[in-house]
């Protein structure tokens, strides 16, 4: 973690950034929060993610204590001043503290807001080569899986189920369709054509998935966002995951079965090159 944290409005040494038992992040997951890249010290996406961030303090009608350009200025300060070129930035929001254990909300909100930085963990050289294994599980989450809210017990469990499993990912069907992964969006190739899950309550909108469809249809790649079914996703000829922090990866098997020859494909190995000459021209051209 970085040497700076911010903590409702000061930057603190991490073991002076202290939240109190009573904040209903802590009792309840009573809150929401964004991971955002930062490529080069350059925060990647951040008006979208921002963005997000506010979809998300709506759904639990939560006033966001900031404004648009206070956020872009704390990150962009972190992104500067933390102890990595590429980091992870961290920002959680929660409802704050209450006097009494109470799941109704308080009359009286003093939200609590954390910024951090990590280093950058990108995935191991392996996992793009050689592609990763996923395990599947029925999609056991509520109903505003659009929400990014830090109660994420069932994405833990289905998250463990994959590494109990020796695998990277859970892949997540609800009622015979894909939803999304455990933490991450899934993509499907099928002769061919990108196929997207439809954005909606069932799955998180992913500033991942928003770039890799936008660089499909830069690059003429055929893709189609739709209901896509348990049967279409086990028959993929490529199976994808990515997130802010895994970027792009190829599924190689799926329950123990191959993911068409298993081995990562033609379709994800331009998609690969495509995001990082993506990640290149627009984090690394001169400030
Ligand atoms: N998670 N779906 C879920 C359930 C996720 O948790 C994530 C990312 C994604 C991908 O979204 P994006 O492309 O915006 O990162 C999809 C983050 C990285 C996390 O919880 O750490």
């Amino acid at each position: 973690m970085t040497a700076r944290v911010f903590l409702n409005g000061q930057w603190l040494a991490p073991r002076d950034a202290n939240v109190s038992v009573m904040d209903r992040g802590f009792l309840f997951g009573d809150g929401v929060y964004e991971v955002i890249p930062v490529y080069s010290r350059r925060p990647f996406r951040l008006e979208q993610h921002l963005s997000r961030l506010q979809h998300s303090l709506d759904g639990i009608q939560l006033t966001n204590p900031y404004r648009l350009d206070q956020w872009t200025g704390f990150v962009t300060q972190l992104a500067r001043e933390a102890e990595w070129e590429d980091q992870s930035i961290y920002i959680q929001v929660t409802r704050g503290p209450m006097a009494v254990r109470n799941h109704a909300f308080p009359k009286q909100v003093a939200p609590t807001a954390v910024i951090l930085a990590e280093a950058m963990q990108t995935p191991p050289e392996s996992q793009r080569e050689q592609g990763i294994a996923a395990v599947s599980a029925a999609d056991i989450r509520w109903l505003r899986c659009d929400l990014k809210a830090t109660s994420l017990l069932a994405n833990c469990l289905l998250r463990q189920m994959a590494v109990a499993a020796g695998c990277v990912e859970t892949v997540l069907f609800r009622d015979g369709f894909l939803t999304e992964g455990s933490a991450s969006s899934i993509f499907v190739v099928k002769d061919g054509v990108l196929l997207a899950p439809i954005k909606n309550h069932l799955m998180l909108p992913g500033i991942t998935y928003d770039v890799v469809l936008e660089l499909a249809a830069q690059h003429g790649l055929a893709h189609e966002v739709r209901d896509i079914t348990e049967a279409e996703t086990r028959g993929a000829d490529e199976l994808w995951m990515c997130s802010s922090t895994k970027e792009v990866l190829p599924i190689v098997t799926l329950d123990g079965r191959k993911v068409g020859v298993g081995t990562p494909g033609p379709a994800f190995a331009q998609m690969y090159a495509w995001y990082q000459e993506f990640k290149a021209t627009v984090m690394r051209a001169p400030a």
